[in-house]
């Protein structure tokens, strides 16, 4: 009996010594940045009592430089699996009050451990970051385990969805393994990803940054696309989480979940009627539409500003989760840029991996015309959104609400590219491009050769004759191009009938080893 007691007692002690990650003045120091404990992150995510523990035992193998002694169990990186809103999750949280969360070979080896454990049951993963990097006394076993960790990123891509919260540090090498993550999130003010740092910058290119001029979260919200969301703090980091879960299935074998729905399906809008401008060159907010059409209003943007001519977002139609792809008019005109391609594209083939349907809505002059746009590649980004949208097989609805001209019509989700139920807004315009460039080509010479007023007049005349011509939904209609030209106030009705009618969709690609998709 008292051996028992004294058993039991002794895996107490072994607990309590683990909870503590690298002991109080380090937990203290944490929190005096305004940061959380790697297992305080944990019990804020998840619901209460639903985490399970792997490896809290787990140390590491080398010794030398400061490693001996005191031995800190867990080795700096809190791993196990637990709940949100009931769905299971694995989870990784890096301890940066030991050895500042840095990684060497038994730290990377639980990871490896739960990221397996996640693939194989097909649960969501989501890693917690706060590190310094490469555990140096680790030297090579450090490097080869994050190798490891990439690895596995690679061969859960399409299977599970992962997510990142980057709450520190993340440098290096490091930065590669959220980059291949479907979604980032970094905490404002407390977090950084970069390759390399501000010290080595000042060296190789005498810029003198900031770290969070160099990668904080604003930067790469606005500037490099690298995250999705920045948060905040990291109560409000771990909110997104919790929000983003709720659009997305277990794994690439299921269905996001159905959620119970009281907005009426057939609320008709009456504002859309009107809220396309008379004047075509006038913008409006694409997110009114969003907002108008989706159950109560309610949508998750995705890299909301960054290349915010394009929106992507999830939401639901009566419960059903969906991917809205939809140019904005109200922010560069809603033309299509590398930003934006790039962004479209990402989001589709993420929606496309996990079974979520995608709305597009499109209101689109075009692609972006110009020498910086060519020389930085455009036509290798806007392929990639057209292979997204072509290479798709979840259920496909287009509704084009205004402009859709020359090539972004093709690529926004028509008809060509495999689109299943393509309408129109009576509103919409799909030409070849736009009135006053269509004229300007047909009729440069006869322009050159004219007087300005003559040639005002001229042009005036001859854009309503290409106007009432080709600027309208029904050349596409008749060719069956457009399934049906729809009222803007019916809009929400459509879709959702529309998704339940393509639930049972079955669509596949020809079986190949990938594609090439022009990276
Ligand atoms: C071992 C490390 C460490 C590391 C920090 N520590 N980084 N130990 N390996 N990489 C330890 C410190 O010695 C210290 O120990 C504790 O963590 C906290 O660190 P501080 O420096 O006191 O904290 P702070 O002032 O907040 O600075 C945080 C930091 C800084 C900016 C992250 O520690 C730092 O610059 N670390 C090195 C970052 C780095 O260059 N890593 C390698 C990147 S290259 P004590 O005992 O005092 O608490 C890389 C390659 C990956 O990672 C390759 C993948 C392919």
């Amino acid at each position: 009996m008292e051996e028992i007691e004294r058993k039991l007692q002794e895996l107490q002690k072994l607990r309590e010594a683990a909870r503590k990650g690298g002991g109080d003045k380090r937990i203290e120091t944490q929190h005096k940045k305004g940061k959380y404990t790697a297992r305080e992150r944990i019990m804020r995510l998840v619901d209460e009592g639903s985490f399970e523990e792997f490896d809290m035992f787990v140390t590491h193998r080398e010794s030398g430089f400061g490693l001996d002694d005191p031995e800190y169990l867990s080795d700096g990186v809190v791993t196990g699996h637990a709940t949100i809103n009931g769905r299971q999750v694995a989870l990784f949280s890096q301890d940066f009050t030991v050895f500042g969360g840095s990684l060497g070979e038994m730290f990377a080896k639980k990871i490896c451990k739960v990221m397996d454990f996640a693939i194989k049951v097909g649960m969501p993963m989501i890693g917690l970051n706060d590190s310094g990097g490469a555990r140096i006394q680790e030297g090579v076993l450090s490097l080869a385990g994050y190798a490891d960790i990439f690895l596995r990123n690679v061969s859960a891509s399409g299977i599970i969805p992962q997510i990142s919260a980057i709450l520190g540090p993340c440098a290096g090498g490091a930065v590669y393994s959220p980059a291949i993550t479907d979604f980032t999130i970094m905490t404002k003010g407390t977090s950084y990803m970069f390759v390399t740092g501000p010290r080595v910058v000042k060296t190789v290119t005498h810029e003198d940054v900031t770290v969070d001029q160099l990668g904080g979260a604003e930067i790469h919200t606005t500037k490099s696309g690298v995250s999705h969301f920045a948060a905040e703090d990291e109560d409000d980091a771990f909110d997104l989480i919790r929000k983003l879960i709720t659009f997305l299935p277990q794994n690439n074998m299921e269905e996001p979940p159905l959620v119970s729905c009281d907005d009426p399906i057939d609320r008709l809008e009456d504002d859309l009627n009107y809220i396309i401008p008379s004047d075509p060159n006038l913008p409006y907010d694409m997110k009114q539409v969003i907002a108008s059409v989706v159950d109560h209003g309610d949508f998750l943007e995705i890299r909301r500003n960054w290349a915010s001519n394009i929106i992507c977002c999830f939401a639901r139609f009566n419960g059903r989760s969906a991917g809205i792809i939809a140019n904005q008019p109200s922010h560069l005109a809603g033309v299509l840029d590398i930003k934006a391609s790039r962004k479209a594209a990402m989001f589709i083939r993420f929606c496309d991996a996990f079974n979520i349907p995608i709305v597009t809505l499109v209101d689109v002059p075009g692609f972006m015309p110009g020498t910086a746009q060519e020389y930085a590649g455009i036509i290798l980004d806007g392929a990639k959104l057209l292979y997204a949208y072509a290479e798709a097989t979840v259920p496909k609805i287009t509704i084009i609400t205004r402009k859709a001209y020359g090539g972004a019509y093709d690529v926004m989700g028509s008809k060509h590219l495999r689109g299943d139920l393509n309408y129109a807004w009576p509103m919409a315009e799909i030409a070849v491009m736009g009135p006053r460039g269509a004229v300007e080509v047909l009729y440069g010479k006869e322009l050159d050769a004219m007087e300005p007023e003559q040639r005002d007049k001229f042009l005036a005349e001859k854009e309503k004759e290409y106007r009432d011509k080709f600027a309208n939904p029904y050349n596409a209609a008749k060719l069956g191009f457009i399934d049906d030209v729809i009222e803007p106030r019916n809009t929400r009705f459509r879709v959702i009938r529309g998704l339940v009618s393509l639930a049972g969709k079955r669509d596949s690609n020809l079986p190949r080893k990938h594609g090439c998709i022009p990276l």
